[in-house]
């Protein structure tokens, strides 16, 4: 087992964007449904009784729980400390999957991973990686999986796509709680090749209260060619008859470890 990346700012790392709005998250992924990404049911499916499985970027725990609810074992790996609080608060809940749920604090690449596992996935997290960590990720993952092991992940584009940095804000969900209403607004604030900074704002209103909590983050985008030759290099085999839909980004790309 190789030594994980520390994953907090006070070993430093880079801060938690995620600070003071794990909860928030949660609620705005529980008012999307279905359709909050990352896809839970469609990564979850993937996953059998009595499997080892990764979470590289477990966030709250979204598909972790999903996993583990099948008698999957999974290890979650994770740098946000709030992220992994959310996820504890959930498991506390939820005694009958504490044999089933491991949780870390890591990140990708350099996971510091022990053993060999079945399945592998990255909801929603592609997206923090630059081409270099993607490519490092996939190396450690392929160290680590059983031959003929699942690989997926989903926000791999259809093309490489550089947004306009115009600042403004759009609403991304709104929900009412009580006598609250959040909403999430997102804008991407700079842009260049390949990656884009962007501010999503947490907005709490109640009458006169409101509480603004504000995120920031860049985010990379990982073109389906690029992604495809990496994971080729790296021992996998992309399993295109699951991928008839590569090119919708929310849907998981599924490749799997050559025997
Ligand atoms: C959009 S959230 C998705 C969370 C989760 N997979 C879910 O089911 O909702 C992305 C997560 O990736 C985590 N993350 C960011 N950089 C990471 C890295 N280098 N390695 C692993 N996880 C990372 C973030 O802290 C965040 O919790």
């Amino acid at each position: 087992m190789s030594a994980p990346r520390p994953a907090t700012a006070a070993e430093g790392e880079a801060e938690d964007s995620y600070e003071s709005v794990a909860g928030l998250y949660d609620l705005i992924a529980a008012a999307q449904g279905e359709s909050a990404p990352p896809r839970i049911s469609a990564f979850a499916e993937l996953a059998q009784p009595g499997m080892r499985v990764v979470d590289v970027g477990a966030g709250t725990g979204r598909v972790a729980l999903a996993v583990g609810a099948r008698d999957a074992n999974v290890w979650c790996v994770e740098p946000s400390a709030s992220m992994r609080s959310a996820l504890l608060s959930k498991l506390a809940q939820r005694p009958a999957l504490w044999p089933h749920v491991t949780v870390t604090a890591g990140q990708a690449p350099g996971m510091g991973l022990d053993g060999r596992f079945d399945y592998a996935y990255l909801a929603g997290s592609l997206q923090f990686l630059d081409a270099a960590d993607r490519r490092a990720t996939f190396a450690e993952l392929s160290d680590h999986l059983a031959p003929g092991a699942i690989l997926a992940l989903d926000m791999v584009d259809d093309l490489s796509v550089t947004p306009d940095p115009d600042g403004v804000d759009t609403t991304v969900a709104e929900v009412r709680v009580g006598r609250s209403r959040y909403t999430l607004r997102a804008a991407v604030t700079a842009a260049a090749a390949g990656r884009a900074d962007i501010r999503y704002r947490y907005i709490t209103e109640c009458g006169t209260h409101r509480a603004v909590q504000t995120m920031r983050r860049t985010r990379y985008f990982h073109p389906f060619d690029d992604v495809h030759a990496d994971l080729t290099v790296a021992g996998f085999t992309v399993d295109t008859e699951h991928n008839g839909r590569w090119h919708d980004s929310a849907q998981p790309l599924v490749a799997r470890r050559n025997v």
